[in-house]
């Protein structure tokens, strides 16, 4: 009955041999940053734009909308930079039919958006009231939509739960989230399935979840170190697959759409690819962000790094249980494989090397879990927000680790772009420009690895409201002017750019794109003029405004007027300065 010793571990490195070869691995010491590579996407590739519903829409109290976690949290004081609210954003609730011409002058293929739950559900309890009224502007935007030829992807949760629901229950802390959410969702395949075929669950949930509780940057603003987000995360997760089902069961044979959710990630790069302990860090980077949800969507559960790692903290914190939660076999088995296609958000690389954080009860957090630290290379231009680091190889990197971790999906990517921080109004966006060249033309690269992307959503198609940041960094292709009341639109040098790469589907060789870039420019300096002609009326009338009401906006005059005022005496004094050299030199 005794299998001789040496027979049994033949059989096993067979068995090892043969599931190494089945799963291909990514290849963490190896980044062939390679030089840019001109050609073009594969036909059919899908070029778009985005936006989601409170960042642009407005109207936040109009036709029968109820409130969102976002309108309470924007309207408590010292949460937004400048005390912003997105009560009337880019009035996208009223000016979508413009939004669509936009649309149509880039020749988008695709449009993303997102649907306001509280605006067709006020309460977020299906059987308390529907909003005809709010049911009725989105039936008309994705008619308009599709009058022009422009594809809708839709997403159902972008970050506006609610708000009674957040009273009530405590929001995604709470499992009846899942069945409130599919009701919702259910309704919105019911009233727009028959035109919309791309459905995305939830945006970017590790910022709904990390953000929202855990640090409490975000609405609803909860600080439940350590838990929270593991909490929230766990009923999202599996609200994301109850709703994947109901499409599934329900409405796919008629419908004949797809489904899936949208990731936003980093890429970690490890600080040393020599290092085993920096790859080792840098792989938990990414599983803790984008593995959290994918992990699970493609294999059941969570990332066993993530389970080693929180669990082993948990003891070590004098718990009883992990304070990442478990899923059942039927959970594992419910949850696995509802993806029809992945959408990936990706702005942004760290490097990445370990650290150990000491785990006594204070130092109780997600970040503290993951045990490493992110760097950042100074070289890196850094032109908007101040995380944002534009590292093009990065995207390359991610897309690829996607495609070897989850079997090669069918990938959208739904969020890439670039923002600024300009105190002086700027459509020459020059930085956007070589960001969308660059980072598009990482993914070209990917395709030709092998990587399955579909489409691509620039983002955002205007400048929004970016949640606590306010106004403060623009996102948008065009320009839009939040001081004057209804928000007209500019578009920046990076509309016609974006617009070329979009008519050749890629990048036919240098001396054509190099000319896009110059024509690009030259187009913009005369709108420039334009809208700071503009831009210096609104100036004087918030001037006057200013001597009538002077308590009232000392931060505003700062940024009006201080600021291009010292700017205009920089230049001035140089410019003397330079006079003095040039005398003395003669
Ligand atoms: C925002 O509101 C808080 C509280 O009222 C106030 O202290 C702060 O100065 C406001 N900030 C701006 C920029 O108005
Ligand atoms: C979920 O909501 C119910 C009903 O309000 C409440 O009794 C329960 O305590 C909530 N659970 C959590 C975890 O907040």
């Amino acid at each position: 009955m005794m299998l001789p010793r040496c027979a049994v571990s033949v059989c096993h490195v067979l068995v090892l041999v043969l599931c190494l070869s089945a799963a291909e691995d990514f290849d963490w010491t190896k980044n062939n940053y390679g030089s840019f590579y001109y050609g073009t996407f594969p036909a059919g590739f899908s070029w778009g734009a985005g936006g989601s519903a409170y960042q642009t829409e407005g109207a936040w109290d109009q036709d029968g909308k109820g409130l969102s976690i976002w309108d309470v949290f924007s309207h408590r004081k010292g949460k937004i930079q400048q005390n912003e609210t997105g009560d009337s954003s880019c009035e996208g609730y009223y000016k979508f039919k413009d939004d669509v011409s936009l649309m149509k002058e880039l020749k988008l293929n695709h449009y993303r958006f997102s649907i306001s739950w509280p605006r067709i559900i006020p309460t977020g309890i299906k059987s308390d009231h529907v909003n005809e009224k709010g049911i009725q502007y989105y039936d008309e935007l994705i008619d308009t939509l599709m009058e022009n030829k422009i594809t809708p992807i839709v997403t159902l949760y972008h970050w506006d739960l609610p708000q009674v629901l957040q009273e009530k229950y405590g929001g995604w802390q709470n499992i009846s989230m899942i069945s409130h959410f599919n009701e919702f969702a259910n309704l919105c395949f019911e009233k727009f399935g028959n035109r919309v075929k791309y459905w995305i669950t939830f945006n970017n949930p590790w910022s709904v979840v990390v953000e929202g509780y855990e640090t409490g940057e975000h609405a609803p603003g909860l600080r439940l170190k350590g838990a929270g987000a593991y909490r929230a995360a766990h009923h999202i997760i599996k609200a994301h697959a109850k709703v994947w089902h109901t499409y599934d069961t329900q409405w796919r044979g008629r419908q004949k759409g797809f489904i899936g959710i949208s990731l936003s990630g980093d890429w970690g790069e490890p600080v040393d690819i020599s290092n085993q302990k920096d790859i080792e860090a840098a792989e938990r980077y990414v599983q803790f962000n984008l593995g959290w949800f994918a992990t699970p969507i493609f294999h059941g559960d969570y990332p066993q790094v993530m389970k080693d790692f929180v669990g082993s903290k948990s003891v070590q914190q004098g718990l009883g249980t992990s304070r990442l939660p478990t899923f059942s076999p039927q959970e594992k088995s419910y949850i696995k494989g509802t993806c029809d296609f992945l959408g990936i958000g990706h702005f942004t690389t760290r490097y990445i090397t370990h650290k150990n954080n000491p785990s006594g009860r204070s130092g109780s957090s997600y970040f503290a879990d993951r045990d490493l630290a992110e760097l950042v290379d100074p070289r890196w231009p850094d032109p908007g927000s101040e995380w944002l680091y534009s590292v093009p190889w990065g995207f390359r990197r991610l897309l690829n680790f996607v495609k070897t971790q989850y079997g090669n999906p069918m990938i959208y990517v739904t969020e890439n772009g670039v923002s600024e921080k300009m105190l002086c109004t700027e459509l020459c966006d020059e930085w956007r420009i070589q960001y969308f060249q660059d980072y598009i033309n990482e993914m070209l690269k990917a395709i030709r690895d092998g990587v399955n992307v579909k489409g691509y959503t620039a983002w955002s198609l205007l400048d929004k409201f970016e949640w606590d940041e306010g106004y403060s960094e623009r996102f948008g292709l065009y320009y839009v002017d939040f001081r004057s009341k209804n928000k007209p639109r500019y578009p920046k040098a990076s509309v016609q750019f974006y617009k070329r790469i979009i008519s050749s589907n890629g990048f036919p060789n240098q001396r054509e794109v190099e000319n896009w870039r110059r024509k690009s420019v030259e187009t913009c300096s005369s709108s420039n003029q334009l809208l700071a002609a503009e831009e210096q009326r609104s100036t004087a009338a918030n001037i006057l405004r200013l001597i009538h009401d002077p308590l009232t906006s000392h931060m505003e005059m700062v940024t009006e007027i201080v600021v291009p005022t010292v700017c205009t005496l920089c230049i001035l004094l140089s410019a003397i300065f330079l006079m003095f050299l040039l005398r003395r030199r003669n």
